[in-house]
């Protein structure tokens, strides 16, 4: 299904500048529950307008296909956490110059990239509350596109200079897709182990969000530690993330996810809260994990996914995640121990609580 102009689309790119400026205002989903992303943006909020100019201007190609397709994505919003990762960090670090928010586009970029990869290969039909670009577009144009957006990346992580930087990025973007990979080996597999699922999460997850903070470290020019603390506090956070994502899978109303709940249980996908109840579960239930997971065999599936939320929620294993990702959000909290107390420390701390307060 190849369609040029989707209803809506035109709508949201055109003008593109000001779409943006719609865009950061980061709605307020839930009442209450943004105000440590809020605090965030007051700090960098300057910064962040500019790296939605560059996102704007970089996402712009002769070939009439990819703005559009781009812009349908972009303009959806996003939390544009990771780049606002790399602003905080650079500002924890002291840095006064303008490399930080070239770099916190090409980020963002790399993310954008992965979703209309991932939205491809986990057919989702939902992304930002909006029709995926893959339901929009179809697989072929997605998938394109995400290229020239990653390509874009390297583009702009060239222009930067710093062959340090580069090296992060291009460390990050091969874990991403080692972790994607890796992900796809593990689904439909109930022999899942934890250790397993870490590994996938670390990758497709957690490494973009460690390589976001440490590159704030290094556009300031700081010692090796902070660069590794920045790297740690992304990395746990990143976990942490990830883990609440795949609680909200099953947890969430679709209105607040803007994406499919559901998704992973129909796909087959073993997260954390499925493996857990799987290993307490009795042998009739482990019956019923390998039919719908493995299997795919499901004749009612909204039927098996209430009773897969049942099992979970029996066994405690949805609350056990949040739990986990509570964990991962204090090791986030301590490694910011080495740096000095004041707003910017303060402002990463409070993302954690926002990573974790996904969940209530
Ligand atoms: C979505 O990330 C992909 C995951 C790692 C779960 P976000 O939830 O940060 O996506 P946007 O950018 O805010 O849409
Ligand atoms: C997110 O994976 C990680 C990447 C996009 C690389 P998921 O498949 O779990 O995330 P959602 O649920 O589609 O956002
Ligand atoms: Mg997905
Ligand atoms: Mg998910």
């Amino acid at each position: 299904m190849l369609r040029l102009t989707p209803g809506g689309v035109r709508r949201h790119h055109q003008g593109s500048g000001k779409a943006l400026a719609n865009v950061v205002n980061h709605e307020k989903q839930r009442e209450g529950r943004e105000d440590a992303l809020d605090v965030l943006l007051t700090l960098v909020g300057g910064d962040l307008k500019r790296v939605n100019e560059i996102i704007v201007e970089r996402m712009h190609s002769p070939i009439a296909l990819i703005p559009q397709l781009a812009g349908h994505i972009i303009a959806a919003g996003g939390k544009r956490l990771r780049p606002l990762l790399t602003l905080a960090s650079a500002r924890l670090c002291g840095y006064e110059g303008e490399r930080h928010a070239q770099l916190a586009a090409c980020v963002e970029f790399i993310h954008t990239a992965t979703l209309l990869h991932d939205d491809v290969v986990d057919e989702s039909l939902l992304r930002r509350g909006r029709d995926s670009a893959n339901a929009l577009w179809g697989n072929k144009a997605s998938v394109l596109v995400g290229d020239f957006l990653f390509s874009r990346s390297f583009e702009l992580m060239v222009e930067d200079g710093v062959l340090k930087v580069l090296g992060i990025l291009s460390h990050a973007s091969r874990v991403i897709a080692e972790g994607e990979v890796a992900q796809l080996i593990t689904a439909n597999d109930m022999a899942t182990t934890e250790a397993q699922y870490l590994e996938v999460i670390r990758g497709k997850t957690a490494q973009l969000f460690a390589a976001a903070c440490r590159i704030g470290a290094v556009v300031a020019e700081r010692p090796e530690a902070e660069e590794e603390a920045l790297d740690t506090y992304g990395m746990t956070l990143g976990i942490a993330f990830q883990l609440v994502d795949d609680y909200l899978d099953y947890s969430a109303r679709q209105q607040d996810l803007g994406k499919t709940v559901g998704d992973d249980f129909m796909d087959g996908k073993i997260t954390l809260p499925v493996i857990l109840a799987y290993q307490r579960g009795t042998d009739d239930e482990r019956a019923f994990w390998r039919r719908c997971m493995e299997a795919q065999d499901m004749a009612e599936p909204e039927k098996d996914l209430a009773k897969a939320i049942e099992l979970m929620t029996r066994y405690g294993t949805l609350a056990e995640t949040v739990e986990r990702a509570r964990h991962y959000g204090e090791r986030a909290r301590s490694a910011l121990d080495i740096f000095a107390d004041g707003p910017a420390k303060a402002a990463l701390a409070g993302i954690v609580d926002f990573c974790i307060e996904r969940a209530r």
